[in-house]
């Protein structure tokens, strides 16, 4: 078994043990009795058989009896289920999300990580999102497995009182990569994490302290929270729906130039559903100071790398030249590829922009020779990410990598 090292587990094990024991042991009672009524009660040596009548006393033992049992163990389990289900005041939130076949961890900093990393001795609720189907959290270490359907939110929590790694499991059938969808629970020192949590993924500081100093967290989080305007979590790359002056709504792809705009004339592109209370800052930030915001919003990623991060792409391919479960990124685009068809044609490609929105939309059509069949297809994604993913993997292309 896993060892135990949350405090919850001692009770879930204990729950466990006691309905095993018990089970072993009405196993053995009830084979023992069987035999020995096989022996005793053996034609050859009862010959004749014998008349019995009801006995009151026995048919009370025998339904009180059980009854007792099968109450005990509820009893035994129900504790433990409420040990776990009761999500200590003030544990530290942190928001799992599931997808084919990967898992995104994002603490309440804004902070974004593939691995989920806790200090010791500290309850953390989880709160458990599905992307697109079913997916099971599971740690077996903490004894914490729930399911994960789209559309619902669901949560755990647990506290480790011992650093170090522990696996994490997708334990629900989700699709070819099912077994590959793993993750790492790291349990730190409470220092060390601190200062893990502080590594924020955007690398410019500057930019978030002027933002304070502008007053935009007034109105806007860092941490997907959206009360007065929209959250500014990972708005780099993200597909907005704005309204522009006119009434028309247009899909715009959040990059620099959309952000400055939005900080100068808020009113030109209002996103959908929000109203236009925003201050233009027109006039009052200078072209620094917006330089090094909308730096820090976009973070130093292309913005095409946040959509490929949020489409879950990330997982299954890198950007850095390794092949992974799927071919790299880096230096795909432009690049002469073998393919073959469903139903085994080779043929010859350059990765242009046409065979890139197939290969998104329709991967098992064409696949790359080397590779296995693994990728879902993203047909219902929307023409904007689309986009934005291709003009990514152009940047990462093979004439733009020299
Ligand atoms: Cu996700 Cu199995």
């Amino acid at each position: 078994m896993y060892p135990q090292v949350f405090s919850a587990a001692k009770e879930v094990d204990q729950a466990f043990l006691i309905i095993l024991g018990f089970s072993v042991f009405i196993l053995v009672a009830v084979t023992l009795t069987m035999l020995f009524f096989m022996w005793r009660y053996h034609h050859t040596r009862n010959p004749v058989a014998t008349d019995i009548k009801g006995s009151v006393w026995l048919e009370i033992l025998w339904t009180a009896l059980p009854t007792i049992i099968v109450l005990g163990l509820f009893w035994t389990g129900w504790t433990s289920f409420k040990a776990m289900r009761t999500i200590p005041e003030g544990a530290m939130e942190v928001q799992v999300e599931g997808r084919m076949w990967s898992w995104m961890f994002t603490y309440e900093n804004g902070k974004t990580s593939p691995e989920l990393v806790v200090p010791i001795n500290t309850a953390v609720k989880l709160t458990l999102k599905a992307r697109d189907v079913i997916h099971s959290f599971y740690i077996p270490a903490m004894r914490v497995k729930w399911d994960m359907v789209p559309g619902m939110e669901t949560e755990v929590w647990f506290q480790s009182d011992r650093v170090g790694e522990f696996d994490i499991f997708c334990a629900e059938y989700c699709g070819l990569k099912h077994a590959e969808m793993l993750a790492v629970l790291r349990v730190m020192e409470p220092m060390t994490f601190d200062v893990w949590l502080e590594e924020t993924n955007q690398a410019d500081k500057a930019g978030l302290k002027l933002m304070e100093e502008y007053g935009c967290f007034d109105c806007h989080s860092l941490d997907g929270s959206e009360d007065v305007a929209p959250t500014l979590k990972g708005i780099g790359g993200k597909v907005r729906l704005v309204i522009l002056p006119d009434g028309v709504e247009e899909e715009l792809v959040a990059d620099k130039e959309y952000l400055k705009q939005s900080v100068l004339a808020p009113g030109d592109r209002l996103v959908k559903d929000w109203d236009d209370d925003m201050p233009s800052f027109a006039g009052d930030i200078s072209k620094d100071d917006l330089d090094a915001i909308t730096q820090f919003l976009l973070g130093d990623k292309h913005p095409g790398e946040a959509l490929a991060d949020e489409e879950g792409c990330l997982a299954c391919h890198s950007t850095t030249g390794e092949d992974d479960v799927g071919p790299t990124f880096k230096g795909l685009f432009g690049e002469t590829r073998t393919v073959i068809s469903e139903e085994g044609k080779t043929q010859i490609v350059i990765a242009d922009e046409a065979y890139l929105r197939d290969s998104i939309m329709n991967p098992s059509a064409w696949i790359t020779d080397g590779y296995d069949d693994g990728m879902p297809p993203y047909d219902d994604i929307d023409e904007k990410t689309l986009e934005g993913l291709i003009q990514y993997l152009r940047s990462m292309g093979k004439e733009s990598s020299q």
